[in-house]
């Protein structure tokens, strides 16, 4: 009987001790299980005689019992243990801060473009466009530049298998919408053009936006006074740039436009001038009754000065650190 007192205190012990299910369950292995300590005790009661063998099996019985509920219990703070522990390991905690949405960004050049946009639909700009591929006529020869005109050499041009050619700029669809809509006109053509090139302001891909003007008593002040009020809202701050007599062969006069930007280089922004009397002439319309200005912009190169970036390049890299600065 004492032994059995011993044993059952013994067992209360190491449940109370253990840590884990795993350990609890040993122990209940090591005293009720089919050759456990308590088990055995009942295999005994055979050694004793008739008279003490009721009241010992009853002690022992009532020795299991114990045993089985204190178990039980201890089972039950265990597991109500493990649930806390895993709840604290991989629960959902309400009350703590967000991580944040990460949305991405328009690209800065479709920014910029944008932008533009819509500074020339305020001034009643029509937006025209036409396609990339283009041909040689509207590409070059309605533009008063004929084959083997050294202009074409300027223009490093990627001609296609099928005689047709990625347009070089967009000044084609200044003839295609002539030819189409005639005179007056009023609009920009923004898309993208390609020349074998790459620099640090080059790429042979890049956008530009075309602008043309084509009525009665247009003059080069109008062009300049156009240009002006252009970049002023364009970069909302007072812009120190030069009128630069240029080349084209569709224009006369001709100018190109540099920026001076906050590095201190003067960048080449675009091309322009007065819509030369023989592009008029190829598109049926008289020089002596209406004149014109047009311009072609460089869009990467007004992103590069709207946002200090030294390398037009990066813009078509789209390495995720210099994208996501554009937020
Ligand atoms: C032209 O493309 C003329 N069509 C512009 C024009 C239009 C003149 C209407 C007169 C009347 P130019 O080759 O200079 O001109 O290019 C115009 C602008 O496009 C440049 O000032 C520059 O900003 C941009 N540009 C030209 N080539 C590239 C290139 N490879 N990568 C990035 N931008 C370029
Ligand atoms: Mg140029």
């Amino acid at each position: 009987m004492n032994q059995t007192a011993q044993l059952l205190n013994q067992a209360r012990d190491a449940v109370e001790g253990t840590t884990t299910l795993d350990e609890l369950d040993a122990v209940r292995v090591k005293y009720l299980g089919r050759k456990g300590l308590l088990t055995v005790r009942l295999k005994e009661l055979g050694g004793l005689s008739a008279d003490e063998r009721p009241a010992a099996g009853q002690i022992i019985n009532e020795a299991k019992q114990a045993l089985t509920a204190a178990i039980k219990t201890r089972r039950n703070v265990l597991e109500k243990e493990r649930i806390q522990a895993t709840l604290q390991a991989d629960g959902l905690d309400v009350s703590l801060p967000g991580r944040g949405h990460v949305s991405g960004t328009l690209h800065p050049v479709t920014r910029t473009l944008r932008r533009m946009l819509r500074i020339f639909a305020h001034a009643g700009f029509e937006v025209h466009t036409g396609p990339e591929v283009e041909d040689e006529y509207y590409n070059f020869t309605a533009l008063n530049i004929p084959k083997d005109h050294p202009a074409r050499a300027m223009h490093d041009t990627f001609y296609l298998e099928s005689g047709l050619l990625l347009r070089t700029h967009t000044s084609p669809v200044q003839i295609r919408a002539m030819e189409k809509h005639g005179v007056p006109i009023r609009l920009i053509a923004p898309g993208r053009a390609y020349r074998c090139d790459s620099d640090l302001t080059h790429t042979p891909m890049f956008t530009q936006v075309e602008v043309l003007t084509v009525d009665r008593g247009i003059s080069f002040a109008n062009l300049k006074s156009f240009t002006y009020e252009f970049l002023s809202s364009f970069f909302e701050r007072e812009v120190e740039l030069r009128f630069r007599p240029s080349y084209f062969p569709f224009t006369e006069p001709s100018a190109e436009v540099d920026v001076l930007s906050e590095s201190g280089r003067w960048l080449e922004i675009l091309g322009c001038g007065m819509v030369h009397p023989k592009v008029l002439k190829n598109v049926g319309v008289d020089p002596e009754e209406y004149t014109g200005y047009a311009l072609g912009f460089g869009v990467e190169r007004l992103a590069m000065l709207r946002y200090g970036v030294d390398d037009l390049r990066l813009f078509f890299e789209n390495d995720i650190r210099f994208l996501e600065q554009f937020r």
